[in-house]
C-alpha cells in the first residue's frame, strides 16, 4: 500500500429515469397521503425506470458524462467498481456488463453488494486497488432500480424508493500532485449481521429462486440510523483530526430527511452545509451518494478544495464514511 498516493475525485455524472412519480400517484394505488409521505421522510417525488431503463443501462450514462467531466475516455479506466442490489442479472456483475458497454477490454470490474452503503464501499474498495497499484483509474458507480423489488401493496416502502445512477472517476495522485491534499482522506466501514431481518429482500437465488420483494422494519431501521451515522463519521474525524467546522459539504445517504437533520443536529454541522435531493429522488440506495454529489458540483456548491463528507446507512446493516478533499 502507497500511503504517498491519493485517489483525486477528477469527474461525477449521474442519470434518473425519464418517468417522474409524484407523491399524489400512490394514491390511488396504496392507501396514503402527499402529506403523510412529505412529512415522514421529506420526499415530494422520485424517478421510476421505464423499459429498456435497467440497473445497467443507467450506470453506463451515468458512467460517461463523469467521463466526460472529466475529460477522459473509456480506454483510461482500468478498474470498474460498481454498487448495486438490483443488477440487471444475477451474474455476471453489472459492472462487467457497464465495462463492455463502454468497449473496454482491459483491466478488471466486479459488483460490491452493500445495499445503500454500496457506494461508499465501492469508493473505499477502489481506493484501496489504487493505494495498492493494481490500478490508476476507477470509475465507481452506484446504480440501482429499486422499483423492481418493491412490492406495490406495501404503503410503508413503495412510497420510500427511487431508481437511479451516479458515478465518479476516481484518479490515482502521487507525489508533487498530492501536495494539495486532494483526495480521498480517510474512510471508515462497519457492518453487523446480527440486524439483518430489519431491512432484506424476501427472494433471490438459493432459497427461493425469486428476486423477492423488498421488507423493512422501518421504526426499527430508524431507531439505529443515527447512532450509527454519527458513531462511524466521528471516527472519521478523529482519523483525519478534522472537525466539523471544517466540513464544506455533508453529502449523506438520502433515505429519510428527518435522519439526516437529526444527524447533521448531533454532529454539529451546520444545515446549510447539507446536501437535500431525497425530496425529488426518494432513496435510491446505492446510487443516492453519488447522484447527490454530482448534483452539488454541477451547480457550483462543490468546488475543488472543498472539504466533503459521505456517509450511508442501510440493510445489513452496514454503514460508512468517507472524507475527501475534493
Ligand atoms: O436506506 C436504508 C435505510 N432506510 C431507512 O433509513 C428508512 C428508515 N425508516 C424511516 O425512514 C421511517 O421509519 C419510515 C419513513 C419508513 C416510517 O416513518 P415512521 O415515522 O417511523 O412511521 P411508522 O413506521 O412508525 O408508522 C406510523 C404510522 C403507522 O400507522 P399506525 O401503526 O401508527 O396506525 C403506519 O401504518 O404510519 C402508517 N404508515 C403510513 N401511512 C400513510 C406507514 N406507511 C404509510 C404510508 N402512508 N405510506
Amino acid at each position: 500500500m502507497n500511503e504517498k498516493v491519493r485517489s483525486v475525485v477528477v469527474g461525477t455524472g449521474s442519470v434518473l429515469p425519464k418517468r417522474v412519480m409524484r407523491n399524489q400517484d400512490f394514491e390511488g394505488i396504496v392507501e396514503t397521503s402527499d402529506e403523510w409521505i412529505r412529512q415522514r421522510t421529506g420526499i415530494a417525488s422520485r424517478h421510476i425506470a421505464g423499459d429498456g431503463e435497467t440497473t445497467v443501462s443507467l450506470a453506463e450514462e451515468a458512467a460517461r458524462r463523469a467521463l466526460s467531466a472529466a475529460g477522459l475516455e473509456p480506454a483510461d479506466i482500468d478498474l470498474i467498481v460498481l454498487a448495486t442490489a438490483t443488477p440487471d442479472n444475477t451474474f455476471p456483475a453489472s459492472a462487467v456488463q457497464v465495462q463492455a458497454a463502454l468497449g473496454i477490454s482491459h483491466g478488471f470490474a466486479f459488483d460490491v453488494q452493500a445495499v445503500c452503503s454500496g457506494f461508499v464501499y465501492a469508493l473505499t474498495t477502489a481506493d484501496l486497488y489504487l493505494k495498492s497499484g493494481m490500478a490508476r483509474r476507477a470509475l465507481v458507480i452506484g446504480a440501482e432500480t429499486f422499483s423492481r423489488l418493491l412490492d406495490w401493496q406495501d404503503r410503508t416502502t413503495c412510497v420510500l424508493f427511487g431508481d437511479g445512477a451516479g458515478a465518479v472517476v476516481l484518479e490515482a495522485h502521487s507525489g508533487g500532485e498530492t501536495e494539495d491534499g486532494r483526495g480521498i482522506i480517510v474512510s471508515r466501514l462497519r457492518s453487523d449481521g446480527a440486524h439483518c431481518e430489519k431491512l432484506y429482500v424476501d427472494g433471490g437465488p438459493s432459497t427461493t429462486g425469486t428476486v423477492g420483494h423488498l421488507r423493512m422494519q422501518g421504526r426499527e431501521v430508524f431507531k439505529h440510523a443515527v447512532g450509527m451515522i454519527t458513531d462511524v463519521i466521528e471516527a472519521s474525524f478523529e482519523a483525519a483530526n478534522v472537525g466539523p467546522d471544517e466540513i464544506d459539504w455533508f453529502v449523506p445517504h438520502q433515505a429519510n430527511r428527518r435522519i439526516i437533520d437529526a444527524s447533521a443536529k448531533k454532529l454539529g454541522i451546520a444545515p446549510e452545509k447539507v446536501v437535500i435531493t431525497v425530496d425529488r429522488h426518494g432513496n435510491t440506495s446505492a446510487a443516492s451518494i453519488p447522484l447527490a454529489l454530482d448534483a452539488a458540483v454541477s451547480d457550483g456548491r462543490i468546488k475543488r478544495g472543498d472539504l466533503v463528507l459521505l456517509e450511508a446507512m442501510g440493510g445489513g446493516f452496514t454503514w460508512g464514511a468517507c472524507l475527501i478533499r475534493w
